[in-house]
């Protein structure tokens, strides 16, 4: 019998247990949660018992996580269906670090760039780079995908520590996008960043072109107002970017893991290099937590033990994200990339199917307000939806304290409520109290029954500071990590982005009429009809 097997076997035994039983046995809470520095993990409202913490351990042990683990810290090829090291890591390592790729240590380039970074960050800053109308005082950041998510994610969550010029991301090629952000920017005191891993992606070339012909209906030498952040050097020069404004990394570093280096640079430029800093810190105290703790004391190994029990072993496809904090309202949207272009996958690394289900749908909205949209379907819906609920113990608004403990009550009681759910007894009992009887009591009870016994797991934090957020993302990727290799799949590659991509290209001729659409499927000829200009 595989491990997978004997997992299934086990979830099919405790199926109609519940989780509130579970506590039953003193210490759970404790027992069942994970610390790493100053974050802890409470696992324990899920129907993990110690049989099942066990099983999955193991599972992660023979899968050889800890061995990938070392690999890829260790700059070895892991990413091999594109002949590349993996090493996101070493774009927030520490001052001593020596990592080499291909006998050559990496570091010393990492460094220089952080800090050419650092140096042109605080020169805009401080109003030393100017526009042709003086200071910069926007700056906007044309990515999509990993050259947008991260950085849009980390400017929100970040907001108290935005001290620097306004930031703007155009991502779409949704013309909409560009024209929404340039309107009632002055583009003579606007400073344009063109963040592209290859510099080739359609939609940011074609906003990056937009940006500089908005641009060049004032500014002389718009050169001046460009910057470019990218691993192809010739074509950001072919797009006429000085490379002194230029911000380079290698192809080690996958889009969806690139927030830690230049692709941070707007990040950067709002808060400041220092703060960018402590993100980098917050991110480098984690992998050294996932390195160095015990499996079962690992908050990114049990996260995604957590993350596999819930997906493959108890079959439920999807998982919502949902952050106690508004300022993390993007973090859903960065861990759809995250997790779902480095997860979604249905081949092993050796070409074969996968023995199991791949990634599940990662999706999500900061609560409260998700509770008074979607909730509905996670209390009462008849698909169980396993919930990561994020909280902090403080805010940044000292003056507004009670409102933030209304926040946490109410993530707090939903996952409460979540495991606990309400009874028929509860519920008749409840009606009865408001005078029905008979039929019409027991069909008014139904409609508030909550089934309850629904999963939860609440990360708790002490505040939303750089730091933190550096911790929480890498927690995140190292867990999208361990879940790759105990799925034996390749979390570094995106090919399934690339079919549409193609098919895209494609058609640019035949919506512009100069070539048949013969040849398409029904559907498609007929939407082009719809749609041809
Ligand atoms: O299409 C997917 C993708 O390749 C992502 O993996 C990447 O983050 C995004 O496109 C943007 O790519 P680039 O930074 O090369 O423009």
């Amino acid at each position: 019998m595989t491990k997978w097997q004997a997992l299934k076997d086990h979830h099919q035994g405790v199926t109609g247990r519940s989780i509130l039983s579970l506590f039953e046995t003193e210490g759970r809470a404790q027992a069942f949660s994970v610390g790493a520095d100053d974050l802890v993990l409470d696992y324990s409202k899920t129907n993990i018992d110690a049989a099942s913490k066990a099983m999955l351990l193991d599972l992660a042990k023979v899968s050889g996580v800890a061995e990938k683990r070392a690999a890829m810290f260790g700059g070895a090829k892991i990413n091999d269906t594109e002949g590349r090291a993996v090493l996101h890591t070493a774009l927030r390592a520490g001052p001593e670090a020596v990592i080499t790729v291909d006998g050559t240590d990496v570091m010393p380039e990492v460094r220089a760039t952080l800090a050419r970074m650092a140096e042109f960050a605080l020169a805009l800053r401080a109003g030393r780079i100017t526009g042709q109308g003086g200071a910069i005082t926007d700056v906007i950041n044309i990515g999509i995908g990993g050259s947008d998510l991260g950085p849009v994610m980390a400017t929100l969550a970040l907001a108290p520590y935005h001290d620097g010029p306004r930031v703007h991301y155009v991502s779409n090629v949704d013309g909409a996008h560009i024209a929404d952000v340039l309107k009632g920017l002055n583009p003579e005191t606007t400073l344009v960043i063109v963040a592209s891993k290859t510099f080739t992606t359609i939609e940011t070339m074609t906003n990056a072109e937009t940006a500089r012909a908005w641009m060049a209906e004032t500014v002389r030498d718009t050169g001046a107002q460009f910057a470019a952040v990218s691993t192809a050097a010739e074509k950001t020069a072919a797009f006429g970017i000085d490379p002194s404004r230029v911000f380079g990394f290698e192809d080690w570093v996958g889009g969806r893991y690139s927030v830690w280096g230049p692709i941070g640079l707007a990040v950067m430029i709002a808060v400041g290099p220092e703060r960018f800093e402590a993100f980098l810190a917050g991110g480098r105290a984690m992998d050294d937590h996932f390195q160095s703790a015990d499996f079962a004391q690992n908050m990114p190994v049990m996260l995604a033990l957590v993350g596999i029990w819930h997906n493959q072993i108890c079959g439920y496809t999807t998982r919502a994200v949902l952050p106690y904090e508004q300022r993390l309202s993007r973090l859903p949207a960065y861990l759809q990339q995250l997790e779902m272009e480095s997860n979604g996958k249905s081949v092993a690394m050796d070409g074969s199917a996968l023995p199991v289900d791949s990634g599940p749908v990662v999706w999500g909205e900061p609560g409260t307000n998700g509770q008074h949209a979607f909730y509905q379907l996670i209390h009462q819906g008849t698909r169980v939806v396993p919930c990561e609920f994020m909280v902090g113990k403080a805010g940044h608004e000292p003056e507004l304290a009670p409102m933030h403990l209304l926040l946490v009550s109410n993530c707090l009681a939903q996952s409460e409520a979540l495991m606990r759910g309400r009874s028929l007894a509860e519920a008749t009992a409840i009606m009865a109290k408001k005078g029905l009887t008979g039929a019409e009591l027991e069909r008014q009870a139904r409609h508030r029954v909550f089934p309850g016994n629904r999963p939860s797991t609440t990360l708790v934090y002490p505040q939303l500071t750089p730091f933190v957020l550096g911790q929480i993302v890498a927690l995140y990727e190292h867990r999208v990590f361990v879940e790759g290799v105990i799925l034996g799949l390749n979390s570094y590659d995106q090919w399934g982005v690339e079919l549409g991509k193609e098919l895209a290209l494609a058609l640019q001729p035949i919506l512009e009429g100069r070539e048949s659409v013969a040849g398409k499927d029904g559907s498609t000829q007929m939407l082009v009809g719809l749609l041809k200009v």
